[in-house]
């Protein structure tokens, strides 16, 4: 069975390199809210020296048109920079800080978006406090974008222009990291405080205007390299796993009940399983698009993991092969695979309750 599915997403990617990226966007604008997988740049402008960022090489070194270290942590493109390209954009918008810095903030949010993704955070504020710009925060960032858009285009004009944007969001996996709840009581009083914190701050966007979210669920945290180097063979680490499948089953039932129409008129949703999505490519190795699912590309150590992704690394040669680029991360081809996945309708879908595309679509 779980060969099947890896055999029938591999089918999914086959077509997709096929279909060339449509023209013309979709929607009008993507705004970007989340983690490291999703940040193309908002961690270089954040003071601090313990602040994560990816913004020197080996970081970028397959970035399409000439290598260098944009902020994302990967080896090229991460997964933003995919759906963007679904939804018929370039790549994801740039990170809010990098517009702040060089005034185009409002142009680009008029046009393009804005990424206000920060890799280290959670929802939570407390997760990796000071060194990342928490969830709420992002929020924050977006309502004083809108009201900078205002200025420009008028109350009408922007309400429109949210209405039809793509909000992605991407988060969780930090504050997961960060807690090690010691019971069940503990599991649970956790799992209902992100909940009921994601569920405010998609409420707060809601109530800014936006409409189409499309969410991707917390993944295999266990499965990460640096995970798996705490285990004498290299394996997932199985309590992590569950800890985060049952955060995602709590998002899911959680978020159907906090975003129903009856209390959020109009809102249209998918989210994402990325959990089945990936768990395929680790249960069952020989079957993976990738020869290799446990190791980092770029790093040192046992899998690669031991040490940072850095100038003095090791970097793996064959990087399309590697699920991992560096000891958490995505590599560039793994963000494909990952993004491709949202977009696929049909029986191999992983979104309920509708796709990406359908939502992209959606009028
Ligand atoms: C979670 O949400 C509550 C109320 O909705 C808020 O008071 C609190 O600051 C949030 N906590 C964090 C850590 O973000
Ligand atoms: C390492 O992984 C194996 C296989 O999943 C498991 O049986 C073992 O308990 C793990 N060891 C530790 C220390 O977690
Ligand atoms: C790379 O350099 C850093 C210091 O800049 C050091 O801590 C680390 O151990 C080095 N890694 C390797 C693999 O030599």
């Amino acid at each position: 069975m779980k060969g099947l599915v890896v055999v029938l997403l591999g089918l999914a990617l086959v077509s997709a390199i096929g279909a060339s990226p449509a023209r013309r966007p979709v929607v009008p604008a993507m705004f970007v809210l989340g983690d490291s997988t999703l940040d193309v740049g908002n961690n270089n402008h954040l003071p601090g020296k313990d602040v994560p960022r990816a913004n020197e090489p080996f970081y970028g070194i397959d970035f399409p048109g000439g290598a260098r270290a944009t902020g994302r942590f990967s080896n090229g493109y991460n997964i933003a920079d995919f759906v963007a390209m679904h939804l018929g954009f370039e790549r994801s918008p740039l990170a809010y800080l990098v517009l702040k810095s060089r005034n185009y903030l409002i142009p680009s949010a008029l046009t393009r978006g804005v990424s206000y993704a920060s890799a280290g955070s959670g929802i939570l504020d407390s997760t990796n406090a000071g060194k990342n710009i928490p969830l709420s925060k992002q929020v924050q960032y977006f309502a004083s974008t809108k009201a900078e858009m205002e200025v420009v285009w008028g109350r009408r004009k922007v309400s429109k222009h949210i209405t039809n944007s793509f909000f992605l969001l991407g988060t969780g996996s930090n504050d997961l990291f960060q807690t090690k709840p010691k019971s069940q009581a503990d599991v649970a009083a956790l799992y209902a405080t992100l909940v009921s914190n994601y569920s405010a701050a998609i409420t707060d966007l809601y109530r800014m205007g936006a409409r189409k979210f499309g969410i991707i669920n917390t993944g295999p945290v266990g499965c990460v390299p640096r995970v798996r180097l705490l285990n004498a063979t290299g394996a997932c680490n199985d309590g992590m796993n569950r800890l985060a499948a049952g955060l995602a089953a709590a998002f899911k039932s959680g978020l159907a009940t906090a975003l129903a129409p009856t209390r959020l008129p109009d809102l249209m949703y998918s989210l994402a399983d990325s959990f089945a999505a990936s768990q395929a490519n680790f249960d069952n190795p020989q079957a993976s698009v990738f020869k290799n699912a446990d190791s980092a590309c770029c790093g040192s150590g046992r899998l690669g993991a031991e040490g940072k992704c850095m100038r003095n690394a090791t970097l793996c040669s064959d990087r399309d092969a590697y699920a991992f680029f560096d000891n958490v991360h995505p590599s560039q081809r793994a963000a494909e695979v990952s993004a491709q996945a949202l977009f696929v309708d049909g029986p191999t879908k992983i979104t309920a309750p509708i796709s990406f595309k359908e939502l992209g679509e959606k009028r």
